[in-house]
């Protein structure tokens, strides 16, 4: 039975007899014998395997180039040479598939923007096997992180009739046999429907009734920006917690990014050295500092003043009222505070209904947490909970109450104060792993005028 190359490369002795399958990296020729480095996916790491020109299946060895699939028996055994700390001595090869000299992937580095275009075959490079495998031990470490603080998981629908964010930037579902015309009568829900922005609203009404949940799945935006820290679908991670209040969420995320950060340094070591080597060579030391440091928390007003005392010429303008952009939150937290900071009571012009509105009657416990090298990377709120501050609120926004009397309802019937926010999936990989483009974090990556593949 075929063992996979990571757990061949971390043999604790010798073995008579082993299979190992992969892909075939480089293929050096000497006299009577061949190396092939065989890569299966399973680490960065690549086995070494010895082919002698006898053993039964040489004979293929020529069409054995590099993107070629094959299986190996053999002999595991220390290696001689420096570089490895195993070999696989062959007694029988087999050439699955051959791969033709058009093969895009060849010995040199490629350039992410380069791999991009052959998004099929880019898993197969180091960057992208290290950064999938990284993803999909977080996508772990996600629900482990909750699951030990007795969060209970729950899936929100992809489909949905509101427009959580209320910023409008959504894609409309509609059936391709769509009825002509238009009205309700015309929509397959019998009303317009859109891919969800966020499952904030419906994790609500689970909070409200089970305490404390969370929801990790797809979410979808079409925000015409092309930005590198903006895709049209990515995937947010959603907790929500009843009896909770502004404080409790901040200490929450901040807990959540340390955690991340914490297991990252931990089980994803060897994919890390790649990323600290070719990728941002300072990725471990920004993590390990994440780890040990207390975050800074900050009203939005005093960010404010921040920038506006920086004396730093910034692209976007910074007064009280506006948006903090990128730039402005990467200076507070690269340049500023040289920390992660959580930025609290914003305006409530500039943030969605649903926030609580503050004793000041102009702000609201919205709560943004910034990290070095990206800016935002969660998004969250203590939750208006009083029944008619929400229909003002809703009001105020030039959102129509009537649209939303089942979220009102949960504050007509034992309203509790509650809270949560949302963290891009994402942005927390770019941040983990230092690459710097969200497109390269996807194995495929939505973004306005790009679906190939
Ligand atoms: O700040 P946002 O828009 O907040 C919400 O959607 C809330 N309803 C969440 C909640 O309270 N449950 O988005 C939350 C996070 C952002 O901080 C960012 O990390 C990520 O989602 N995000 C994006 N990631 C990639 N591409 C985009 N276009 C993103 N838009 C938001
Ligand atoms: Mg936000």
């Amino acid at each position: 039975m075929r063992t996979l190359i990571k757990h061949l490369l971390a043999a604790a002795e010798p073995r008579e007899r082993v299979e190992a399958a992969g892909w075939v990296r480089t293929r050096r020729d000497a006299k009577g014998f061949s190396f092939l480095e065989l890569n299966d996916g399973s680490c960065l790491g690549n086995l070494q395997v010895v082919v002698d020109t006898g053993t039964p299946g040489a004979e293929h060895l020529p069409h054995l180039t590099t993107g070629a699939s094959v299986i190996v028996e053999g002999a595991l055994v220390a290696s001689p040479a420096a570089g490895q700390k195993w070999e696989l001595r062959a007694t029988g090869i087999r050439l699955l598939g051959g791969a033709d000299a058009s093969y895009p992937l060849q010995k040199k580095g490629h350039t992410p923007e380069f791999l991009r275009t052959i998004a099929h075959l880019r898993p197969r490079s180091n960057l992208f096997g290290a950064v999938f495998r990284t993803r999909s031990r977080l996508a772990y470490a996600v629900h482990e992180f909750f699951r030990d603080r007795d969060f209970v998981y729950v899936h929100t629908p992809i489909i949905t009739a509101s427009d959580c964010e209320g910023a409008g930037e959504m894609f409309r579902v509609t059936s391709t046999g769509a009825k002509s015309g238009e009205g309700p009568a015309a929509e397959f829900f019998g009303r317009p429907t859109y891919l969800t922005v966020s499952g904030q609203l419906e994790a609500e009404t689970l909070a409200c009734a089970l305490s404390n949940v969370y929801t990790f799945g797809p979410t979808f935006r079409a925000e015409n920006s092309n930005t590198a820290r903006h895709a049209a679908e990515f995937w947010m991670i959603e907790p929500e917690m009843a009896f909770c209040d502004l404080q409790g969420d901040m200490d929450l995320g901040e807990a959540f990014i340390k955690a991340m950060a914490r297991y990252t340094l931990e089980h994803c070591a060897e994919d890390m050295t790649f990323f600290a080597r070719f990728v941002d060579k300072t990725v471990v030391e920004r993590l390990q500092f994440v780890v040990d440091r207390p975050f800074q928390r900050i009203p939005y007003a005093e960010a404010v003043r921040i920038l506006e005392a920086s004396g730093q010429t910034f692209e976007y303008p910074v007064s009280y009222g506006l948006n903090l952009q990128s730039e402005h939150e990467r200076y507070l937290t690269e340049c500023h505070f040289k920390a992660p900071v959580t930025v609290y009571d914003y305006p409530r012009d500039i943030k969605p209904f649903y926030m609580r509105l503050n004793e000041d009657g102009r702000t609201v416990t919205a709560m943004d947490v910034l990290v070095p090298g990206i800016g935002e990377v969660i998004g969250g709120a203590q939750r208006e909970e009083r029944l008619d501050v929400l229909e003002q609120s809703l009001r105020f926004h030039k959102l129509r109450p009537e649209d939303y009397w089942w979220y009102l309802d949960l504050r007509r019937y034992g309203s509790v104060p509650h809270a949560g926010f949302g963290l891009g999936f994402e942005r927390l990989l770019m941040f983990l792993t230092g690459v710097g483009n969200i497109r390269d974090v996807i194995p495929f990556a939505r973004t306005p005028g790009n679906a190939d593949f």
